[in-house]
């Protein structure tokens, strides 16, 4: 008998570059683009900044450079930025913000959609004091990772963002799956990043680009940011043929992420008939489905019969839909976890 077919939903980032991004790298027009002379990259910047409804962009290596840079470019060395209890920056960029900058992190909780409580950040923000840190940044993300892909809404994010303002204090948006954000929202990306200072998002989840994400703000923000992912070797030179991809991704790739989104509610809603696994279908808003179970040994299970997924700890169960998975797929995958959770009980 042949082995099952793997249904890999571990996460969008293993989504493969498209026939076009292929071809789109093959022929792209090249520079040193630490000379800021690689036509392509250069393209793909203009357009991210447009995007963002921002005035530059920088292209860099990955969502944990962009966060990295950003930081670094808002805050010194002894500074403070706050941050989601949940989020990417604090859990799963190595350390890198505090590592490499010297950058003190201070949580507040994240709620169950992602977005943090306005008087908890309020009193998160140091006053001047010769004993305090300096708080010199605050971080938002959307859609939110851990938090299973819940969006904050344009009205969210600018009330955070008026309230750091207030205080004199940058935000940062963590916006690697933005994209994924605004198609749930029905609204332009734009309308998400209107009121803060940076956004760094990714090409290479849903948007299925092999490689990359970009860094948006102001120009003289976007100045810093350049010179800090130089800094951190970030610096590429004819990255054409790795920017290329990007545009095709940004051209191509951004609307169908809607057919993801309703696979993932296709997902949740098969779960949460299944008995012991835990899932409210209503909760998912994007493409993260994360579903509660008992038995920490359901994901090698689940492994084994070919349906591979990630954990936020041993009890909750990551599945990401993607440009990967079709619709048979999510409907082979619920039969699969069936079987497994018959054959335990
Ligand atoms: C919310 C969020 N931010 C940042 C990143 C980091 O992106 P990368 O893996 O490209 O470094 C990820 C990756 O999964 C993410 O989910």
């Amino acid at each position: 008998m042949s082995e099952p077919r793997i249904i890999d939903l571990r996460s969008d980032t293993v989504t493969l570059p498209t026939p076009a991004m292929r071809e789109a790298m093959a022929s792209a027009e090249v520079g040193d683009d630490v000379f800021s002379e690689d036509p392509t990259v250069r393209r793909l910047e203009q357009m991210a900044a447009e995007r963002m409804g921002k005035e530059a962009a920088v292209f860099v290596a990955s969502g944990t450079m962009g966060n990295l840079v950003c930081l670094l470019a808002h805050c010194g060395r002894g500074d403070e930025a706050i941050v989601g209890s949940e989020a990417h920056v604090l859990h799963y960029e190595a350390g890198g913000v505090p590592g490499l900058g010297g950058i003190q992190l201070r949580t507040v909780p994240n709620d169950a959609h992602g977005m943090l409580d306005l008087d908890a950040v309020e009193a998160t923000i140091r006053p001047q004091n010769v004993h305090f840190p300096r708080t010199a940044a605050v971080c938002l993300e959307n859609t939110h990772n851990r938090c299973g892909g819940a969006v904050i809404t344009p009205e969210e994010t600018a009330a955070v963002a008026r309230l750091a303002h207030r205080h004199g204090v940058a935000v940062h948006l963590d916006g690697a799956r933005i994209f994924n954000a605004a198609i749930a929202l029905g609204v332009a990306p734009s309308e998400l990043t209107a009121e803060v200072d940076s956004v760094s998002f990714c090409l290479s989840k849903g948007l299925s680009a092999p490689v990359g994400s970009l860094v948006c703000g102001a120009a003289d923000f976007v100045a810093r940011a350049r010179r800090m992912r130089k800094m951190v070797g970030g610096g590429m030179r004819q990255v054409g043929v790795i920017a290329a991809p990007g545009i095709v991704a940004l051209e191509t790739m951004v609307e169908r992420l809607a057919e993801d989104h309703q696979n993932a509610r296709l997902l949740a809603q098969g779960l949460a008939q299944i008995p012991g696994l835990r899932i409210d279908p209503e909760s998912v808003q994007t493409n993260i489905v994360v579903v509660g179970v008992d038995d920490p040994s359901f994901p090698g299970r689940l492994r084994e019969a070919g349906v591979l997924t990630t954990g936020f700890g041993p009890t909750r169960v990551r599945m990401v839909t993607h440009y990967g998975i079709t619709r048979q797929d999510i409907e082979e995958a619920l039969e699969r976890v069936r079987r497994v959770v018959e054959a335990a009980a």
